[in-house]
Order: structure tokens, then C-alpha cells, then sequence
């Protein structure tokens, strides 16, 4: 008697979100991207992403923060698939994401759920792709993307989608304030812009005490390393995350900051339980429309769940 053959079932990928320890914001170049120097970490807000082969391509979405994600031909998610179907001779999937980071938030949400669908493509579709060509796909689609695949700590450069990694020790614990609403990317660079004027803008280069203060595993180190050049533009379209920044700092946190283009703030603390005290202050003074607490560096997009029938 033979055995029937193996059918791959669906498979479930977890996603991380991240913040950029240090983002720092260059010229604007010729293809409407700004060049950047940024030190990116993963951190354990999570999006599940589920891929099954299906008749036609689709996607849905569902979990505690699905509103505002497109179901259409725009989902990134949907976008990664057709691009590694074309590339790969995939056949059509259905797409199900649950969604636990914020949308538009500054925390590559979005990114996260491209680098989701193709690490669990390539799995269900047995193409054992180095991670390094599925980072390179990932960049045709987000500038976060090969991040979001690789995890941990990594400084980006070019547009962010070129990737160095980063010695970092110790485990940061981390604050979210999340905001009513989410502000559009493209829109914080354009304030970004418009509030440098004419000015000529060099080359960013990542900090080097940036780096020292990753390698001894200090928060306090950390927290006086934080930068964020999106941070006044993101402040400047939304003033209300001023607030949020200030109480944020004036109930112990030891360091905050806009994440990415905002309009989520990232608070650093020093532990678990700095960090439960904090979110229930935050909670309390109604600054954020939600509370969440994460630490980081976690790994990148990593199969969860994988079914054989
Ligand atoms: O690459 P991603 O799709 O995440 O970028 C979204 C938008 O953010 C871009 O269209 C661009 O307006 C802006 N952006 C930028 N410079 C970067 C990354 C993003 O201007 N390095």
C-alpha cells in the first residue's frame, strides 16, 4: 500500500513590530525616498500571518487593531504574494493576517505583514529561499521589510532597506502609547522637509555612542541615546503627542520617543515592572487611546504553525 502523498496545510508565520532606536533623516533623493541612517530593533507586538492555498488570491483581516487595513489589491500582504508567485511560479493563496500592531503607527505594521506572507510562502511552498533573497524581495515592497524578516537589532542604510547588524546586549523593556488614528508616512517626510526649509541636509551617519551604549546592555545608556529626526514633524502634524512624549517622561519613563513617523510614542523603562507602572500611569491620564508593553530585540518573522495533512 502506498501512502498518500503529503499535503502542506496552512502556515502561520508571527511577525514582529519594531522602533528605530535612532533615525536619522537625510536629503531627499531622486526617487523620492530619503537616504537614512537608522538603528532598528524588533520588539514583541506581534501580527500572525496565515498563508493556504486557495482558488484565487485573497486576503482578511482580523484581531484587536484590524480596523483601517485595506482587503484589497493594496494590502502589502496580498502585494508580497503576487510577487513571489510571479517570481517563483506560486499558485494563488489566501492571506489571513491578525493584526497586533498598530496600523500606520510608525512601527512598520504594514512591513511586517509583507515580511509575514513571504517567509510563510516560501515555507509552504518548499522554495528554502536564503534569508538574504527574501529581504531583497521584501525591499520592492517597504523600506522596512527586510528588517521585519531579519530581527533583532540592525542598523538600516540607503532608504533603510540595506542592513548591518548591530552588537546589542541585554533585553529593553518598552512602553507603547498608541494614538487615535495614524498619520501617513509620506506625510511626516514631507513636514520633515518643509520644516528644514532650503537648508542643505548632509548624509546621516549612525551615531558611534549609539553603538557603545547597545553594547552594555544599559537602558540608562540607551535612553540618552534616543533620536528621532521624524519626531518634530510627527509632533508638528499631531501637537497632541507632545503631551503624550511629556507625560510619558513625567511618569518614570528614562527615555520616549515618536516611533518612526509616529503618531505611536515608545517609552523605555528600566523593567517588567517599570513598565506595568507605566502603562497603567499612561492608562490613567488618557494621553493614548491605548497602552501596550513589549520588549525587544526579539527575532524577526519565524514560523508558528505549519499543518501536514
Ligand atoms: O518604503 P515604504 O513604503 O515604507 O515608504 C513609504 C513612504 O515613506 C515612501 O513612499 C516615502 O514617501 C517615505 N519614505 C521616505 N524615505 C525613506 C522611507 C520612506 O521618504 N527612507
Amino acid at each position: 500500500m502506498t501512502a498518500a502523498p503529503l499535503v502542506p496545510g496552512p502556515v502561520t508565520v508571527r511577525v514582529p513590530a519594531k522602533v528605530n532606536l535612532e533615525l536619522l533623516v537625510g536629503p531627499c533623493r531622486s526617487d523620492g525616498y530619503h537616504s537614512l541612517a537608522t538603528v532598528y530593533q524588533a520588539v514583541g507586538l506581534y501580527d500572525d500571518i496565515t498563508v493556504a492555498a486557495a482558488d484565487d488570491f485573497g486576503v482578511s483581516v482580523g484581531g484587536p487593531l484590524a480596523d483601517g487595513v485595506p482587503t484589497d489589491d493594496d494590502n502589502i500582504a496580498l502585494r508580497a504574494a503576487r510577487l513571489l508567485a510571479d517570481r517563483h511560479e506560486g499558485s494563488p493563496v489566501h492571506v489571513s493576517i491578525r493584526k497586533g500592531i498598530p496600523v500606520a503607527g510608525g512601527m512598520a505594521g504594514g512591513s511586517a505583514d509583507a515580511a509575514g506572507t513571504l517567509v510563510a510562502l516560501d515555507h509552504l511552498w518548499g522554495l528554502d529561499l536564503v534569508r538574504e533573497e527574501i529581504e531583497e524581495i521584501g525591499s520592492e515592497l517597504g523600506s522596512d521589510v527586510p528588517f521585519l524578516v531579519a530581527g533583532g537589532t540592525a542598523m538600516g542604510s540607503g532608504r533603510g532597506e540595506r542592513l548591518a547588524p548591530v552588537l546589542a546586549r541585554g533585553t529593553y523593556h518598552w512602553v507603547l502609547a498608541l494614538a487615535d488614528g495614524g498619520l501617513p508616512t509620506p506625510e511626516v517626510y514631507a513636514e520633515c522637509d518643509r520644516l528644514r526649509g532650503a537648508h542643505d541636509v548632509p548624509e546621516p551617519v549612525a551615531t558611534p555612542t549609539l553603538m557603545a551604549a547597545l553594547r552594555t546592555g544599559d537602558p540608562h545608556e540607551l535612553a540618552t541615546q534616543l533620536t528621532n529626526d521624524l519626531q518634530e514633524a510627527a509632533v508638528s502634524l499631531r501637537p497632541d503627542l507632545g503631551e503624550t512624549l511629556a507625560a510619558g517622561m513625567e511618569y518614570g519613563a528614562l527615555g520616549g520617543i515618536v516611533s518612526g513617523s509616529g503618531p505611536t510614542c515608545a517609552f523605555l523603562v528600566e523593567t517588567t515592572e517599570a513598565g506595568i507602572d507605566l502603562a497603567v500611569a499612561l492608562t490613567a491620564s488618557g494621553v493614548a487611546a491605548d497602552v501596550r508593553r513589549a520588549s525587544g530585540p526579539v527575532h524577526g518573522a519565524h514560523v508558528i504553525h505549519h499543518r501536514v495533512d
